[in-house]
């Protein structure tokens, strides 16, 4: 069972804490904090436990645990195996919450750690953001922001949110990255909620993945907050499905920021040029000449269709509709810029004159 997580107002009702070693040394500060009448119920006290009797800060029954010892207690906390059967039962029976010592934060960093969340932002479309993302972001203390990301939503962050800016950080692109993670990190172990927001999903060409990792090794937890890629509604917003029933069964995502042949490129241009489906590339206006050249080279007829959609879901978004054999040339007269995502093959034109 999962246990519900609760923050109790403790201030001035009484606590028993059972036990009088380190267990007991580790709750003890945290009962005080919270201002908690502190009963130590122990035959023994360690010295640093002790401390805190000579203090006067609490109170001590030097003997072993009584049921009577729950009069008025609002939680006990159990900081002595050798008593567990007795404390668990006198506290069922008295309808006393009873936290084990050890099920609690184990030490101070745990407490006070804050999160970091991966969000989604959506392809530009403020509305396009999910639910789940919205919330996190109107609760975040600190957002790290791309260049892609709704303007509009961080125009509604609440005041006082510390805004960090990823695509001004001033360095390459591989320390670039490294200096985000070091940010993210640094914050949520300053005990804040980070959100980090990415155009799109963080886990599509997103380097949200990068991210995760630096956050978990560095002992931040971590959470992914899908988003609407405009590798899919880009292409829709301007009429194109990715699929469709008896034109397409598929469709492949690709990254054409690095040109067919570069030593570091991943992508298999022969091999999708013999796919079928759809082919949709993101980041591929710069190398659009090379692509089509090397697509066509490997057997993809030159008259398939093209769609090429820029700054899908926001008021400026721009499609056009073209062929493999035309399309570079097109782009360059139609001036389209990024971001951009282009869509090859028989879907472009699958709804017909519905498509806008
Ligand atoms: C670094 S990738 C990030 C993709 C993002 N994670 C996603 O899921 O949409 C950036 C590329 O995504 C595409 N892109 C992002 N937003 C777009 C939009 N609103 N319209 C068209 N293409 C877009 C462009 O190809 C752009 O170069």
């Amino acid at each position: 069972m999962t246990p519900y997580p609760l923050s109790l107002p403790l201030a001035g009702r009484r606590v028993v804490l059972v036990g009088g070693g380190t267990a007991a040394a580790r709750r003890l500060p945290g009962f005080l904090a919270a201002g908690a009448r502190v009963s130590l119920v122990a035959a023994e006290l360690t010295p640093a436990v002790h401390a805190y009797v000579d203090a006067g800060r609490v109170a001590w029954q030097a003997r072993d645990f009584a049921e009577v010892d729950l009069d008025d207690a609002w939680l006990v906390c159990l900081a002595d195996p050798a008593a567990a059967d007795t404390v668990l039962a006198a506290a069922e029976r008295r309808r006393v919450f009873c936290v084990p010592a050890e099920d609690q934060a184990p030490d101070n960093r745990a407490a006070t750690t804050g999160s970091v969340a991966l969000v989604g932002s959506g392809p530009g479309d403020p509305e396009l953001i999910t639910v789940k993302g919205r919330r996190l972001l109107a609760e975040a203390d600190v957002v790290v922001a791309d260049r892609l990301v709704p303007g509009m939503l961080l125009d509604a962050l609440r005041p006082g949110v510390e805004l960090v800016d990823a695509s001004k950080i001033p360095y390459g692109p591989s320390v670039a990255q490294e200096e985000i993670n070091r940010v993210l990190v640094d914050r949520a172990l300053a005990g804040r909620s980070v959100v980090r927001l990415k155009g799109g999903d963080p886990f599509v060409f997103g380097r949200g993945g990068e991210e995760v990792i630096a956050c978990v090794a560095a002992g931040v937890p971590v959470i992914v907050v899908p988003g609407v890629t405009s590798s899919v509604a880009a292409p829709a917003l301007a009429g194109i499905p990715v699929t469709h029933r008896g034109v397409a069964h598929g469709f492949t995502v690709v990254s054409g920021h690095l040109p067919p042949g570069h030593p570091e490129s991943l992508v298999d241009w022969g091999a999708l040029a013999r796919l079928g489906g759809t082919l949709v590339v993101l980041m591929g206006l710069k190398n659009l000449a090379k692509i089509t050249t090397a697509l066509v080279e490997h057997g993809l007829d030159p008259t398939a269709p093209v769609g090429v959609v820029q700054e899908g879901s926001t008021d400026r978004q721009r499609a056009l509709r073209s062929t493999v054999g035309e399309v570079a040339a097109d782009v360059a007269a139609d001036g389209i810029r990024p971001p951009a995502v282009v869509v090859i093959g028989p879907v472009v034109d699958a709804l017909g004159s519905a498509r806008r």
